[in-house]
């Protein structure tokens, strides 16, 4: 115990007494009152150094139910987004708060559920805070997004393969380097972003010349499966000329991660790169996570003033991972089986991307999304179309004639583009995609020869540069282009209108 200091001598009331005794008094009282509160300043800095030291209260809380995903426990009060541990005898399984009902929290958990037992102790993976103590200064994480689950960024992770929470999948190691961001940041400011100003130059001629993108553009790549958006997104893993690339592979097959990045990143591309993989077999809150994770990292490089590439493979399986969860805690199906917080999930993600505030870096996004039977009515792809700067699309029937990168023109648009390119080269594109379409919509006429050389003058000249236009668009998967080239050579398919 600490004793209290005497405060008998504090208020000592002053009398009327000689002059030269009157000056002596005074001086004893001050000396004392200095003293009297020099113990007490002892005491209240012992008390703080006490408080400091103790360690929080460890609360917990009890396993009542397990229902396929989603697991219940009394007896917690936790914010939704924390993380807590399920005791087991042998081991202890993580889950996320991701929703409550009364006293009842609902828990997901990261990996396997196997092994629970009714009962099972539940305790937060983060202790309570303890109080600030004075002095010091309030923690700097004030806002929601801070208290969001923290994760390693930083340059070490270039040529690093992780999984959604962060843990190296690859054979260099534990992560040395403790610096960690929150996976849910704060919105920019939109009136604080860069404009998109600046071309990008991807190495797809038909990219770079006729769907230019900007940096800091967020862009859809459409297609049904099978019909190449791995590949494209490799080639423009490989060629882009960007500081950093950060890859998000999400609920996509196992085996292509091991493929992409081997076959399709390489090792030259890989060293500039961080991979992070969550794929179909890994719990939907991985998925979720994994394509938060990715975005974090690709802030994080984009707040240090690089260039990134962010590529994410795919939103599909994003939106999908987050209906898997809603319906599991009950929320209500409403578009085509997908619940309304996918909805609001999609632009979250997405808004992440782009450019930083002015003179800054910035995160340029392409996000696949699976298009099943060219079906215009899919909600995800609908919506997508809708929060993104455009989109690329995909055609079976291009891919299925050996057409390679099989990207449709006619349904694909960048819509930054026009800030990006000449007003005349803009013209020039609006030329290609009229003849181009024109051509496509009479091939058949002329090919059973039906139709007669000269009725139709725009068709006669769709014709001859036709092949030229194909030539044009058509790239192996091994070829790069640059940005000046593919403009040079899209200008040469127009020799009379320089
Ligand atoms: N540029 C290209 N040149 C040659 N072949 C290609 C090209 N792009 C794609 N292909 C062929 O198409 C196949 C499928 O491509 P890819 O894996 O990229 O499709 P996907 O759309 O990602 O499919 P999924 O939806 O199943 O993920 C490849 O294995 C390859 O044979
Ligand atoms: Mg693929």
């Amino acid at each position: 115990m600490i004793d209290s200091p005497d405060i008998v001598a504090q208020d000592a009331p002053a009398q009327a007494v000689p002059q030269g005794a009157a000056v002596a008094d005074v001086h004893t009282a001050t000396a004392s009152r200095n003293r009297h509160h020099q113990r007490w300043q002892e005491l209240l800095h012992l008390n703080r150094d006490l408080v400091a030291q103790s360690n929080p209260l460890l609360v917990s809380g009890r396993l009542t139910k397990v229902t396929g995903l989603v697991m219940e426990a009394v007896g917690l009060r936790m914010a939704v987004g924390s993380t807590c541990w399920i005791e087991l005898p042998n081991t202890r399984i993580e889950a996320e708060v991701v929703g409550f009902a009364g006293d009842r929290l609902f828990l997901m958990p990261e990996n396997d559920v196997q092994g629970l037992v009714p009962g099972a102790r539940v305790t937060p993976a983060e202790p309570m805070r303890a109080p600030v103590a004075p002095g010091q200064s309030q923690l700097p994480r004030r806002r929601s997004s801070d208290l969001a689950r923290h994760l390693p960024v930083g340059e070490h992770l270039l040529g690093r393969v992780l999984d959604g929470a962060g843990r190296p999948l690859d054979q260099f190691g534990p992560l040395l380097e403790s610096k960690s961001a929150p996976l849910q940041s704060r919105p920019i400011n939109p009136l604080e972003r860069a404009a998109i100003k600046e071309a990008l130059d991807v190495g797809v001629r038909a990219i770079n010349s006729l769907l230019t993108v900007g940096r800091g553009q967020r862009m859809g790549l459409f297609a049904g499966s099978g019909v190449g958006k791995s590949v494209l997104l490799g080639m423009m893993a490989r060629y882009t000329s960007a500081d950093v690339i950060v890859v998000g592979l999400i609920g996509e097959r196992g085996r292509e991660v091991k493929e992409f990045i081997t076959d399709i990143l390489g090792q030259e591309g890989l060293r500039r790169s961080v991979v992070v993989a969550a794929p179909a077999d890994t719990s939907p809150l991985m998925r979720l996570q994994g394509a938060a994770y990715a975005t974090t990292i690709a802030e994080y490089f984009r707040d240090q003033g690089k260039n990134v590439l962010l590529i994410m493979d795919s939103l599909t399986r994003y939106a999908m991972a987050q209906r898997e969860i809603a319906l599991a805690i009950g929320e209500p199906p409403a578009t085509k089986g997908y619940p309304p917080s996918v909805f609001a999930k999609l632009p979250q993600l997405v808004e992440r991307a782009g450019n930083g505030a002015e003179g800054g870096g910035s995160i340029t996004a392409f996000y696949t999304v699976l298009t099943e039977g060219d079906d215009q009515q899919d909600p995800i792809a609908d919506s997508a179309r809708a929060i993104l700067d455009g989109h690329i699309v995909l055609s079976r029937r291009l891919a299925e004639q050996g057409h390679y990168p099989a990207i449709d023109i006619e349904a694909s648009i960048s819509r930054a583009m026009n800030h990006l390119v000449s007003p005349q080269h803009f013209l020039q594109v609006q030329r290609f995609k009229h003849m181009y379409a024109h051509y496509q919509r009479n091939h058949d006429l002329i090919s059973v020869g039906a139709y007669v050389k000269g009725s139709d003058p725009l068709l006669d000249q769709a014709i001859q540069l036709y092949p030229h236009m194909e030539h044009f668009l058509k790239q192996g998967m091994y070829e790069s282009e640059v940005y000046t080239a593919s403009m040079g050579k899209f200008s040469d398919l127009f020799p009379n209108e320089g």
